[in-house]
């Protein structure tokens, strides 16, 4: 075995976006492409010379197409490093909040997830990287991009020439003098869970003859939640349904969303449907809730958590404060206020709630695209959301309609729904953004569509812990009843522009709550296409996708 020092020669774009690296597996598939991205994250990480002597990194992807290549590369330049140690999940999985439990509980310098999350995978899909920080937290922006802009300037990167390892079976290497322990994928992060959530309660639950139906959509959530489910929890025997993690998720698309988990739905509708849906997505970090016949908004979600956190062990002291991105409705500001507690509204991303978690400032957060989570660990958790709703189910005897329907009552319904159009050509999306940022001044006061905007800007961030500002994270436009309509372009895509539209108002009447969201929410779709000329710019006249 040696240490190798081979010459390259940069890529263009090796930019994360809103969470790592992503592009299609051939881009991935290139001489070199990954080596480059990682050797560059290793020069930031540890100097030009680095050598991250005695450090232990966690590795560990989705386990899409391409995972079981990319983790070896990664082990040998690991080696190559210097790292001390090496915790990579037993045949190179780890779902993304496994990762960020391993590097909390193990102390370990940070961890590499291989993910493209909940992009359809396969040899025509997508893959991913990306590197997460010793709190268990995506790198903050301030690395992200430094990595990038070295990734154009590397001329070389070093490897070792060791074989590959045998990571199927749990055991422990050694390449050159870094040691790789191959550990268990699910147990330090169900570890985590047991410790907050009441097991006794939701067992009790299940036994008496409570339906779960739990979709996994074919990928890395499957494992642990059959564990935990079904083996710990007695939820009965396929109850977690698409377990079985597959390279290219069965050639779906494993988001849970009600367009991208319409089988979910369509059980949830159906005349025998069981008392609960619930789906986690390709690296178990989204999850969706339903209850019978009954769709739960994520924003919905997060609130409906923040509102009875007090009845879940790990949270019985109540919430630090909440956090929420900022296209993720008010539902939760509104929880926030009537417990007393702040909420703060950060860019679009995970990255952003990192500092807020680690300066114990917020408890609870959660983004309008089914993410949710807590301090328990630094990213977004899908399992832990599924038992935080069976623990509430459990203790407070209500359905999980009746608990949404309760958030609604006490606080009016935050209707909301977020429409994507996929697919523009880049520049024509840069083209409507820029003229909708242009025209931002003059927005106040104007009436629009019949509507009169109150104020309009383009949303920008200073971190309260560490002072950094992030600027251009969406345009908001807001009309004097507070309804909103928020503007951005997508950071996680790889095939041209997906522009997203959020739309929210806000209805205190209760005999108006069952109006369909679309329904409820016209007004607001006029006015957006009105305001950004969406036909206009991308020849689109509907989105493509709606949630
Ligand atoms: C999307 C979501 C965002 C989420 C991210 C990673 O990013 O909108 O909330 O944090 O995926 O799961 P976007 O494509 O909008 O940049
Ligand atoms: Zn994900």
């Amino acid at each position: 075995m040696s240490i190798l020092t081979l010459p390259t020669t940069p890529f263009e774009g090796q930019k994360p976006g809103t969470s790592g690296l992503r592009k299609k597996v051939a881009v991935f598939r290139q001489p070199r492409y990954l080596e480059n991205f990682v050797q560059a994250l290793f020069d930031e990480l540890h100097g030009p010379d680095g050598r991250a002597d005695g450090q232990t990194l966690v590795l560990g992807g989705d386990g899409r197409h391409h995972n079981r290549v990319a983790i070896q590369v990664i082990l040998r330049m690991a080696a190559a490093c210097g790292y001390g140690r090496v915790l990579v999940g037993r045949g190179g999985i780890l779902s993304t909040p496994a990762v960020s439990a391993v590097i909390r509980r193990r102390q370990a310098a940070g961890g590499i997830v291989l993910s493209a999350s909940h992009n359809p995978g396969g040899p025509d899909g997508d893959f991913g990287i990306k590197y997460n920080a010793t709190n268990g937290g995506p790198a903050p922006e301030a690395l992200t991009e430094a990595v990038h802009r070295r990734t154009l300037s590397l001329t070389r990167y070093r490897i070792s020439d060791a074989a590959d390892l045998p990571i199927e079976r749990p055991g422990s290497h050694r390449i050159e003098d870094t040691v790789v322990d191959v550990i268990d994928p699910v147990a330090d992060h169900a570890d985590v869970l047991r410790e907050l959530f009441d097991f006794d309660a939701i067992r009790a639950l299940f036994a008496r003859g409570f339906r779960l139906r739990c979709d996994a959509m074919w990928a890395v959530g499957g494992p642990a939640a059959r564990a935990i489910l079904e083996g710990e929890l007695g939820a009965p025997a396929g109850t977690v349904v698409n377990a079985e993690p597959k390279e290219d998720f069965g050639g779906l698309h494993p988001d849970p969303n009600p367009v991208y988990a319409d089988d979910l739905v369509a059980h949830l509708m159906a005349a025998d449907a069981p008392d609960m849906g619930a789906a986690t997505d390709g690296d178990a970090d989204r999850n969706m809730i339903l209850g019978r016949g009954f769709v739960v908004s994520p924003s919905d979600s997060l609130a409906v958590l923040a509102a009875h956190a007090r009845l879940v062990p790990g949270y019985r002291r109540g919430l630090a404060g909440v956090a929420r991105s900022m296209p993720t409705s008010t539902a939760v500001d509104r929880v926030a206020g009537a417990l007393g507690i702040a909420c703060h509204e950060t860019p679009t991303g995970w990255k952003f709630f990192g500092n807020l978690l680690d300066a114990g400032q917020v408890t609870l957060c959660g983004e309008e695209s089914y993410g949710t989570g807590s301090d328990h660990v630094r990213e977004k958790d899908g399992l832990w959301a599924i038992l935080f709703w069976l623990n509430l189910v459990a203790v407070t005897g209500r359905g999980v309609e009746d608990l949404v329907r309760g958030l609604w009552v006490e606080h009016g319904r935050c209707v909301y729904s977020r429409h994507d159009y996929e697919g523009i050509p880049t520049e024509r999306a840069d083209a409507l953004m820029a003229e909708l940022r242009g025209r931002l001044p003059e927005l106040g006061g104007r009436t629009v569509a019949d509507q009169r905007i109150a104020w309009a800007d383009d949303f920008a961030y200073t971190d309260p812990v560490d002072g950094s500002v992030s600027r251009r994270q969406g345009v908001r436009v807001v009309l004097e009843d507070a309804s909103r309509v928020v503007f951005r372009l997508s950071g996680t895509g790889t095939e041209g522009a997906t522009l997203r539209i959020y739309l929210e108002r806000h209805e205190p009447d209760p005999t108006r709550h069952d109006l369909p969201a679309q329904q409820a929410l016209a007004p607001l779709v006029r006015l957006a296409g009105e305001l950004a000329r969406i036909v206009a710019h991308t020849g689109m006249t509907a989105p493509t996708v709606m949630t």
